[in-house]
């Protein structure tokens, strides 16, 4: 029996942190890594609610740290899952910081990652469909194919003639 799709939406996960001194960096910005690993839960969380199995995190397809996160700031993460293939999902990741004294959020950050489902000896499983609503998540289901073919090249694990989606952006109509 075919696995049951879900909306994009039903995979959404929610968190939300303030940034403590041990957090930060000498200069008050919080660092990278710790960003990183609140990047990782959270995306688990949205990979999990599309398959509700265990999940692994597979690659760390892009994150840009466009704004520094300051010392005492509230930041909310928000994770959803943009596609998935047959074992493997793709979850984008929105950052957004609080603005102290009107409440209102900023986005500062982006990130993207891929999980696989799997069993309980680690071995990739089947994971529902995806189905996309608004524009935003039609656009990055729509673009999650080529950025699936470029992080299987640069793991090895594709071969570079065999990325159609990646070679029709650069072919001439
Ligand atoms: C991720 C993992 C389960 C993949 O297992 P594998 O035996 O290599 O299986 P496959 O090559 O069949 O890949 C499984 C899926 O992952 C996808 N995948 C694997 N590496 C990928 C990468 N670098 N980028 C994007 N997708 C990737 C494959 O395309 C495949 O997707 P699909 O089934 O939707 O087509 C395995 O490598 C693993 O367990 N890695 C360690 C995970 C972990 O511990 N993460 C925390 C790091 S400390």
């Amino acid at each position: 029996m075919g696995l049951k799709p879900k909306k994009a939406l039903e995979t959404l996960a929610v968190s939300t942190i303030i940034v403590l001194p041990n957090d930060t960096n000498t200069i008050g910005n919080m660092m990278g890594g710790r960003l990183l690993h609140h990047l990782d839960v959270v995306g688990a969380i949205a990979a999990h609610r599309l398959c509700n199995r265990v999940v692994v995190t597979a690659a760390v397809n892009n994150v840009s740290f466009n704004q520094a996160i300051k010392l005492a700031d509230i930041v909310t993460l928000e994770a959803k899952v943009s596609r998935s293939f047959t074992t493997s999902m793709e979850v984008c990741i929105d950052v957004y910081v609080e603005n102290h004294a009107n409440g209102a959020k900023t986005k500062c950050n982006e990130a993207i990652y891929t999980f696989v489902a799997v069993d309980q000896i680690g071995s990739p499983i089947a994971v529902p469909e995806v189905i996309p609503e608004t524009p935003l998540e039609t656009e990055r289901y729509k673009a999650a194919l080529r950025r699936r073919q470029l992080s299987l090249i640069l793991a090895g694990k594709l071969k570079p003639d065999d990325a159609t989606e990646l070679k029709s952006l650069f072919s001439k109509p």
